[in-house]
């Protein structure tokens, strides 16, 4: 019994530690401002505590704005480039973005890229 143990987690921490680390994107290249961005711990911090107060009041499941519910795997990491290079989404237009300042918007930015649906284990930066 003690022997089947041993191999198991024998078996299991040689698993591990041949599967490749999985990574995350370490920059993002912001076109609108042409700059690599860092994707450092505090700016993602401020975007998402930005995400939670600018975005998630209208966009959390249930509400009654008519907007879609909306978290970070909701699109991939181009998608997310693109709804701020191009500040498409009605809500953008129609100025529910006003109060935040362009800082606040790339910070928002290197969140949702950073926690995209495809962001895990990628070798290339979009
Ligand atoms: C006042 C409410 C409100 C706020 C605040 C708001 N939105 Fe929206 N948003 C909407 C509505 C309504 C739509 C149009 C319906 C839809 O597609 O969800 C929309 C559409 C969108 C879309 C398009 C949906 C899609 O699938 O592409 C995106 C992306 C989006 N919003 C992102 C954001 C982000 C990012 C923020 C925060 C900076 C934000 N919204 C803040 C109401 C809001």
């Amino acid at each position: 019994m003690r022997r089947v143990a041993v191999v198991a987690v024998t078996v299991f921490l040689s698993a591990a530690m041949a599967a490749p680390a999985l990574a995350r994107p370490e920059k993002r290249f912001d076109r609108g401002s042409s700059t690599m961005r860092e994707l450092t711990f505090g700016n993602l911090r401020d975007g998402y505590k930005i995400f939670r107060e600018a975005c998630k009041g209208c966009h959390h499941r249930g509400n009654d704005q008519g907007a879609k519910f909306l978290y970070t795997e909701s699109k991939s990491m181009r998608a997310w480039n693109r709804v701020f290079y191009e500040r498409y989404p009605a809500c953008a237009k129609s100025g529910a973005w006003q109060s935040l300042s362009g800082d606040d918007l790339l910070k928002l930015n290197d969140y949702l890229f950073v926690n995209a649906v495809d962001a895990v284990d990628v070798n290339c930066y979009l």
